[in-house]
């Protein structure tokens, strides 16, 4: 079971049990078209559909339409969803829902569709205060307090994991900081994977969503592992991310290989579909891994980096606001982490660059760190990465204001392999400027 971590000892004083939050998955070619019988057998009657306006161009919603309308399911379109989110387009979203009467609901998109489709079905089936179910301290981080509606969601990049995952993050924009709403009651009751959708991604939305997949599966081998997180004072209370256990390694590992395999493959060719498919389910895989792990560091730093960006447009990316992609906010991080926080647990860091693919023969566990980074470099100067976070508009002045964001991640820092300071955060920001 895993590589490093000795998951049973008779006497740790940590947590002694993990949970398995299994998903329904259904993947493969051409089953957006079942989407229709899929609703109707979770008791679907009237349908909320979730999109964003780019994604509504392409002939994604309408296959899913037709599909409903030919089960006899009914339906209306919300298409304005923003991409990466904010409390507003939380809420607008809720409203359609709440006043479309809806018994089921549709997302068809990426991360922010799937986020943006959990949050009107939460606030539209339990009713609160915005701030009730946002993450504490930012928000009470109240629980939910039953089911939610079935949501089916059906992703049209391959990456983000959000359909199999109990999150939907956005941005607090009023203070400048990206945070979410957690709980395993979010998971949508279904997630559709579709690979044919994969061909018309962009390659830089590839690349990203790719990236965000590599580090969700990174940090989930590399988190903490549940053995060595406090035992919670009631079994219900155990955090979605509870830490590296032996499912998300399982989903990790293989995750990673595949995406050691075929990102760059997937980036360069929209045609080759063999790639584009393996990095769909990588995607997936790399949901399941840290929506039971968890993530920690690269992710609670692309938050801050999110908040701080002010000219930067990433090409093939909606062009109307500056906006750094959320895949890339976590990768330019990761090698900067990955270098200090090898000595938590050099073994996972060596054994993850191995299933990315880099040549580890002669290295020993000291040089995990940087073994590791250096072939999460290599991948990213392969599919015209930006170099660092001194390329997308932030500098050292920024390192400090940066930490800060960071800092105020908590649930993520926690499931650090090393224990981490707000002036660790600082010189980590400051090794990500610029790589090459
Ligand atoms: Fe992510």
């Amino acid at each position: 079971m895993g590589c490093c971590h000795p998951y049973y000892t008779p006497t740790h004083e940590g947590d002694g049990a993990f949970v398995i939050d299994a998903s329904r998955i259904v993947f493969g070619a051409g089953c957006l078209a079942e989407a229709g019988d899929h609703a109707r057998s979770l008791g679907m009657r009237r349908v909320g559909i979730y999109t964003d306006a780019g994604v509504r161009r392409l002939p994604y919603v309408d296959i899913v339409t037709r599909s409903l309308a030919a089960a006899g399911v009914d339906f209306a379109v919300f298409d304005a969803v923003r991409v990466e989110p904010t409390d507003a387009s939380f809420g607008q979203a809720a409203r359609f829902a709440a006043e479309g009467r809806f018994d089921g609901f549709v997302s068809v998109g990426g991360g922010s569709a799937m986020d943006t489709c959990k949050a009107a079905n939460l606030y539209s089936t339990h009713p609160a205060e915005f701030l009730a179910y946002v993450n504490a301290p930012i928000g009470e981080g109240r629980a939910i307090p039953g089911p939610l509606k079935p949501h089916i969601a059906c992703a049209t990049t391959c990456g983000t994991g959000s359909e199999v995952t109990g999150v939907a993050v956005f941005d607090m924009v009023a203070m400048r900081l990206k945070t979410g709403i957690s709980s395993r009651l979010l998971k949508p009751s279904m997630a559709l994977l579709d690979p044919l959708v994969a061909a018309s991604l962009p390659g830089t939305v590839v690349a990203a969503s790719g990236f965000d997949a590599l580090s969700h599966a990174l940090e989930a081998y590399t988190a903490l592992p549940y053995t060595r997180r406090a035992r919670p004072a009631n079994a219900t209370l155990r955090p979605v991310y509870q830490g590296a256990n032996p499912w998300s390694d399982a989903s990790a590992v293989q995750a990673l290989e595949a995406i050691g395999a075929h990102l760059e493959r997937s980036v360069r060719d929209a045609k080759d579909a063999e790639a584009r498919t393996e990095m769909m389910y990588a995607g997936t895989l790399a949901g399941i891994a840290f929506g039971g792990g968890g993530c920690h560091l690269p992710h609670a730093m692309s938050y801050a980096v999110a908040g701080q960006v002010r000219e930067y447009r990433a090409p093939d990316y909606p062009p109307d606001r500056p906006m750094v992609p959320h895949g890339m906010a976590v990768i330019l991080n990761a090698p900067s982490v990955y270098r200090w926080s090898a000595e938590g647990c050099p073994e996972r860091h060596l054994h993850g660059a191995r299933c990315l693919g880099a040549d580890t023969r002669g290295a020993t566990t000291a040089d995990a760190g940087e073994v590791l980074a250096r072939r999460i470099i290599e991948m990213m100067k392969a599919t015209l990465f930006p170099s660092g976070l001194g390329l997308i508009g932030l500098g050292e002045a920024d390192a400090n204001t940066l930490a800060e964001g960071a800092f105020a991640q908590q649930r993520l820092l926690t499931n650090s392999p090393r224990p981490v300071n707000k002036d660790d955060l600082t010189r980590l920001f400051r090794g990500a400027m610029q790589y090459w």
